[in-house]
């Protein structure tokens, strides 16, 4: 079973075009299983302002009282969850939407309660019910909430629930589609980025914000075995004849002499 992560943006999920959706049907027809984590971002936030909960983001994370938490829940799975999967049942697609907490899917940890309240990590993901579901040739949309030992729900970043996903099934591939179409350095795209590159570029403050957690769950996807991870966008086409386009992720640029 070959299967790719894709972990789609909140950021992108209202503008995405049909040719992302032939992307999709590429990857389909080249016997790939498609597993769906995505996030929420701009929709919770419209969501925050308008109940007024104060909120506030550190390193492109958001830090999470239990007010942000219930608002969070509430836009993910009954707002982001539904339109991404109505989206891809549209295209012929069996999606099943899940919620991240749900049958030990995601177990979770708090990050640093200090700083950033109920942030998660996630520590453990139930591949069993993952295969299962895939062998029924099913597609998992799932919420990036992760529920701890003691059943208390965790916001995790959408990113680093994705790259925890195809880490847990041995994806080939991850994907994180996002409003831009790849990583931007000094106005100009880069097609491909190590892990070196990478730091120097997040010291400089070339790389910041909701890109911080996506290069870093990048990386440590590859680090646990991931082939390939691809930073593209929703609005295009990014699998194309057998070609990626965005920036490719990779521990160490290969030397060609
Ligand atoms: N060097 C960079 N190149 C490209 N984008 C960058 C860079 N540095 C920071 N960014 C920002 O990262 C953003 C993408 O991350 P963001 O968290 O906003 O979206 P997302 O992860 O797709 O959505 P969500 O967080 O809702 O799941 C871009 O829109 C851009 O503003
Ligand atoms: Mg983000």
């Amino acid at each position: 079973m070959k299967s790719i992560v894709i972990k789609c943006g909140g950021s992108v999920m209202e503008d995405l075009g049909d040719s992302f959706f032939e992307s999709l049907s590429e990857l389909k027809e080249e016997g790939y299983q498609l597993v769906f984590v995505h996030g929420g971002g701009p929709a919770i936030n419209k969501m925050l302002e308008l109940y007024q909960v104060p909120h506030e983001f550190v390193n492109g994370l958001r830090k999470t009282t239990p007010e942000v938490m219930e608002v969070a829940e509430m836009v993910l799975s009954g707002q982001s969850n539904r339109k991404l999967a109505a989206m891809l049942q549209k295209q012929g697609l069996k999606a099943l939407g899940l919620n991240g907490s749900d049958a030990g899917l995601f177990l979770g940890e708090v990050v640093d309660q200090e700083k950033l309240g109920l942030v998660g990590k996630i520590s453990g993901v139930n591949r069993p019910l993952l295969e299962k579901l895939l062998s029924e040739e099913l597609i998992p949309v799932i919420t990036p909430i992760a529920s701890t030992e003691d059943g208390t729900k965790l916001n995790v970043n959408a990113d680093y629930a994705a790259a925890a996903v195809a880490n847990a099934i041995d994806s080939e591939h991850c994907i994180f589609v996002t409003d831009v179409e790849g990583i931007f350095i000094d106005g100009k795209l880069s097609s491909h980025l190590d892990k070196k590159e990478i730091e120097q570029h997040i010291k400089d403050e070339k790389i910041t914000g909701g890109m911080i957690p996506k290069v870093t769950s990048a990386m440590k996807a590859i680090s646990q075995g991931i082939n390939s991870v691809m930073i593209v966008s929703g609005k295009d086409a990014f699998y194309k004849n057998g070609t990626w386009i965005g920036t490719n992720v990779s521990a160490k640029k290969e030397v060609f002499n």
